[in-house]
C-alpha cells in the first residue's frame, strides 16, 4: 500500500499527492513530475518504477549534456491538482514575469531502498502552485496533510510551505491558509531551542501551538529526513512530526484554535503552495519529497501508518558531486574550457573572482590568485568549499549572483554561499561546479568575471548562448 490507500482506508481520502521520488497510491503507474531541458526546451514525464520509485535514469540520460527544471509536480490522486510554477501575487518571484524561478531537476538526490531519486530542492525565489484545485478543504473544513522534507535545509524567510493557501496568491486575512511550514522563521510564533519547527501557516502567522509566540512543545528539528503533518477541523488542529527515516510520529500540538480573531472559524480557501508563502512570499528555502492533502480530519492511528510507510520507503542520502573526484585538502586550479579563454584560470584580484591568463611561467603572487584550497563544503561535507591559496580563512562565495572572496564570517548564509557541489562538466569536459544553494546556478565565466548562472533567466550572465562551455572548467593541480 502507499500512503493513500492508507488514508483511503481511514475514511480520510488524499485529495492531492505529490511526490517526485515514489508513487503514493500502491497502484498509480502515471507520471510523478515532468522535467524541462535546457538544450531545446524539450519536456519528458518521469514515471515510477515497478517498485514505486521514481525512473531517475530517465531523468538522466534525457539531461544529459545539459540542464533542467523541474516543471510540473503532476498530483496523483486523479484529481488533476498539480503544481506548476508559481504566478505573482502580493509579491512577485525573480523571472521576468514576475513568476517564481523553477526548481533544478537535479539538486536534491536520494535513494529509496536503494534506487536512485530526485527530491524538489526549493531556492530563495522558488515556488509551485495550484490556484484551482478540486477537492480540497474550504472554510472550517477538516482537512489533514504530511511532507517529507529535508530537516538540515531550511532558513528563516518567509515561508517554505505545503499545503493550502489562497487562491489569489494575496494576503486575504488570518485564517485563509492551513499549510505546513519547516523553518526557523522567529517573525511569528517559535518552539523549543533554535529551530527549525514544524508550524502551521494559518495565514499572517507561524503557529506551533495554542499561543501566536512561543509553544515549547514544539521542538527543534535535527533529522536529516522529516516527516511534518499539519491537521485542522472545526475549532481544533495539531501539529505531528517525527524521523522520516525511522520510529514513528510524535504529536507536538493538539487543541483548540488560536485564540486570535480571524482563526476559530478558519476561512480556507483550497489553492495548493509548495516552497512559498499565501502571498506568494518568496525568500524562503527548503527540500520536498513527497506530500499529500486529505478530505476529512486524519486519525492519529492513520498518520502513524502512514509514517510506518513512509520509514519502509527507506529514504537514505545519495552523492551530490559526480564526475571528476577533488581530494579535500589539495591545491587546484580550474582552466576555462570556452574556445575564447582556455589559457584563462579562475582566480582573484582582491575580492573580485574572475578568469586571468596565467601559466608555468607567472608570477608566483599570479599563480597563488589562481590556486585553491579544496575544503569540505562549509554548509555540506557532500559537497567542496574553495579557499583561498594567498588568503587563507577566505572562500569563493556567491552573493547577489556574482562570486567574489571573501572571509568567512561564520554564519550559515556564508557557509551556504561557499558551498558548491561539482559534476562532470556539462560540454564533456572538466567539471561543472554547481552551487548548493542555488542548484539551478553554475561557476560560469562571463566577461572574463565569474558568476553563479542559470542556463537562461533575467541576468545577462544567465544567456543561454555559449553556457555549456563558460559553466565547464578543467580541474588540474594548483599552481601553487
Ligand atoms: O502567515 C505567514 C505569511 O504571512 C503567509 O505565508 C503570507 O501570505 C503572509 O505574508
Ligand atoms: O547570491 C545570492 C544571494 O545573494 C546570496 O545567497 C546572499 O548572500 C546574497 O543576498
Amino acid at each position: 500500500a502507499g500512503p493513500c490507500d492508507i488514508y483511503s482506508s481511514g475514511g480520510t481520502p488524499c485529495v492531492a499527492a505529490h511526490s517526485t521520488t515514489r508513487a503514493l497510491f500502491s497502484a498509480y503507474t502515471g507520471p510523478l513530475y515532468q522535467v524541462k531541458r535546457g538544450s531545446d526546451g524539450a519536456t519528458t514525464a518521469i514515471s515510477p518504477l515497478s517498485s514505486g520509485v521514481a525512473n531517475a535514469a530517465a531523468q538522466d540520460a534525457f539531461c544529459a549534456g545539459t540542464t533542467c527544471l523541474i516543471t510540473i509536480i503532476y498530483d496523483q490522486s486523479g484529481r488533476g491538482n498539480h503544481l506548476t510554477q508559481a504566478p505573482p501575487g502580493g509579491f512577485s518571484g525573480p523571472e521576468s514575469n514576475g513568476y517564481d524561478n523553477l526548481a533544478s531537476a537535479i539538486g536534491a538526490p536520494v535513494t529509496l531502498n536503494g534506487q536512485k531519486a530526485y527530491g524538489v530542492f526549493v531556492s530563495p525565489g522558488t515556488g509551485y502552485r495550484n490556484n484551482a484545485a478540486s477537492g480540497t478543504a474550504k472554510g472550517d473544513a477538516a482537512e489533514g496533510m504530511y511532507a517529507v522534507l529535508d530537516g538540515t535545509h531550511y532558513n528563516g524567510a518567509c515561508c517554505f510551505d505545503y499545503g493550502n493557501a489562497e487562491t489569489n496568491s494575496r494576503d486575504t486575512g488570518n485564517g485563509h491558509m492551513e499549510a505546513i511550514y519547516f523553518g526557523d522563521s522567529t517573525v511569528w510564533g517559535t518552539g523549543s531551542g533554535k529551530g527549525p519547527w514544524i508550524m502551521a501557516d494559518l495565514e499572517n502567522g507561524l503557529f506551533s501551538g495554542s499561543s501566536p509566540g512561543n509553544n515549547a512543545g514544539d521542538p527543534s528539528i535535527s533529522y536529516r529526513f522529516v516527516t511534518a503533518a499539519i491537521k485542522g477541523q472545526p475549532n481544533q488542529w495539531a501539529i505531528r512530526g517525527g524521523n522520516a527515516a525511522s520510529g514513528s510520529l510524535s504529536t507536538f500540538y493538539s487543541g483548540a484554535r488560536p485564540q486570535v480573531s480571524g482563526y476559530n472559524p478558519m476561512s480556507k480557501e483550497g489553492a495548493i503552495i509548495l516552497g512559498i508563502g499565501g502571498d506568494n512570499s518568496n525568500g524562503a528555502q527548503g527540500t520536498f519529497y513527497e506530500g499529500v492533502m486529505t478530505s476529512g480530519y486524519p486519525s492519529d492511528a492513520t498518520e502513524n501508518s502512514v509514517q510506518a510507510n513512509i520509514v519502509a520507503a527507506r529514504y537514505a542520502v545519495a552523492p551530490l558531486t559526480s564526475g571528476p573526484a577533488l581530494t579535500v585538502g589539495s591545491s587546484i586550479s580550474l582552466r576555462a574550457t570556452t574556445a575564447c579563454c582556455t589559457t584563462r584560470y579562475i582566480a582573484h584580484s582582491g575580492s573580485t573572482v574572475n578568469t586571468q591568463v596565467v601559466s608555468s611561467s607567472s608570477a608566483t603572487a599570479l599563480k597563488q590568485q589562481a590556486s585553491w584550497t579544496v575544503r569540505a563544503g562549509l554548509a555540506n561535507n557532500a559537497c567542496f568549499s574553495f579557499e583561498s591559496r594567498d588568503t587563507s580563512g577566505s572562500y569563493i562565495r556567491h552573493s547577489n549572483f556574482g562570486l567574489v572572496l571573501n572571509a568567512n564570517d561564520g554564519s550559515k548564509l556564508f557557509a551556504e554561499d561557499a558551498t558548491f557541489c561539482t559534476q562532470a562538466g556539462i560540454n564533456g569536459q572538466g567539471s561543472s561546479i554547481r552551487s548548493w544553494s542555488y542548484p539551478t546556478r553554475y561557476f560560469r565565466h562571463y566577461n572574463n568575471t565569474l558568476y553563479i548562472a542559470s542556463n537562461g533567466g533575467v541576468h545577462v550572465f544567465d544567456a543561454t548562448a555559449a553556457f555549456n562551455d563558460d559553466v565547464s572548467f578543467v580541474v588540474s593541480g594548483g599552481f601553487a
